[in-house]
Formats: structure tokens, C-alpha cells, sequence
């Protein structure tokens, strides 16, 4: 099984963002951990700040990757083009968040991406990740 992580913007400061709220791990450290527990599983990572790569990266492996994880940040809340290119896929993708937004300002109440992802996955730091990729077995 192939999955492919996509996290958004600000998300490569992770370890350094706000650590009272994701924390002190950087991604690299968190994904080491999450390979290491997904021995079978080929877990691909992207990661970028700007919308289209989030896009193009959508495009390049939306029609081979058995699932999709994407953290897409602030884009969340607002990109209606993420959404697009979610919609325009086969590969299933899941939503994650490390904080959980719904305890948060009201602003990141709101999705693009929740009613087209398989599901969402908000407020358990790394475990998001974790109970996201088991959602695929
Ligand atoms: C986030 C939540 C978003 O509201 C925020 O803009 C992020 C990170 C999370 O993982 O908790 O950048 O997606």
C-alpha cells in the first residue's frame, strides 16, 4: 500500500510553530516514527508552502496512491482550488489536523475539505496522523 502525506503551509516549522500548540517535534521526527510503526506501508511525504504545488502534487498522485493524507494548514479554511483538485481524483484522501480546530478561533471551524475527504482527523498531535493511515486498513 502507498500513501502519500501532503501538509501545507507553515507546517515545515513544526518544532518551532507555536510548540504549546503542535508541539516540539519537527515532521521529519514525526514521520520517522510513523514509518517505524508502519513497517509495510511506503509513506511518501510533500510538504510546501504554496497552494498550486499543494494542487500539483494532488494531480501527480491522486490516480496511483491508495490514500491521501493532507494537513493543507490555513488552506483548510480557505482554498475552494484544494477542494477542486480533491474532488477531481480517485485516490481517497483524509484530512488531518494536529490541534483540534474546533476548540480554536472560529474561523478554522470551517473546511473546503471535509465534505470531500473520506474523513477528518482533528486534535490528537501525531496520533492524527497515526489514526489516519489506519483508516485505511
Ligand atoms: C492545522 C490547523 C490550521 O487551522 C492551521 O492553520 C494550521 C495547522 C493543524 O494541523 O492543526 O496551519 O491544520
Amino acid at each position: 500500500m502507498q500513501l502519500v502525506i501532503i501538509n501545507g503551509p507553515n507546517l515545515n516549522l513544526l518544532g518551532k510553530r507555536e510548540p504549546q500548540v503542535y508541539g516540539n517535534q519537527t515532521f521529519e521526527e514525526m514521520l520517522a516514527e510513523i514509518r517505524k510503526a508502519f513497517p509495510s506501508i511506503d509513506i511518501l511525504y510533500f510538504q510546501s508552502n504554496v497552494e498550486g504545488e499543494i494542487i500539483n502534487k494532488i494531480h501527480e498522485v491522486g490516480f496511483t496512491a491508495d490514500g491521501i493524507i493532507i494537513n493543507a494548514g490555513a488552506y483548510t479554511h480557505t482554498s475552494i482550488a484544494i477542494a477542486d483538485a480533491v474532488k477531481s481524483i480517485k485516490t481517497p484522501v483524509v484530512e488531518v489536523h494536529i490541534s483540534n480546530v474546533f476548540a480554536r478561533e472560529s474561523y478554522r471551524h470551517e473546511s473546503f475539505l471535509t465534505p470531500v475527504c473520506k474523513g477528518c482527523i482533528s486534535g490528537f498531535g501525531i496520533k492524527s496522523y497515526y489514526l489516519a493511515i489506519q483508516s485505511f486498513f
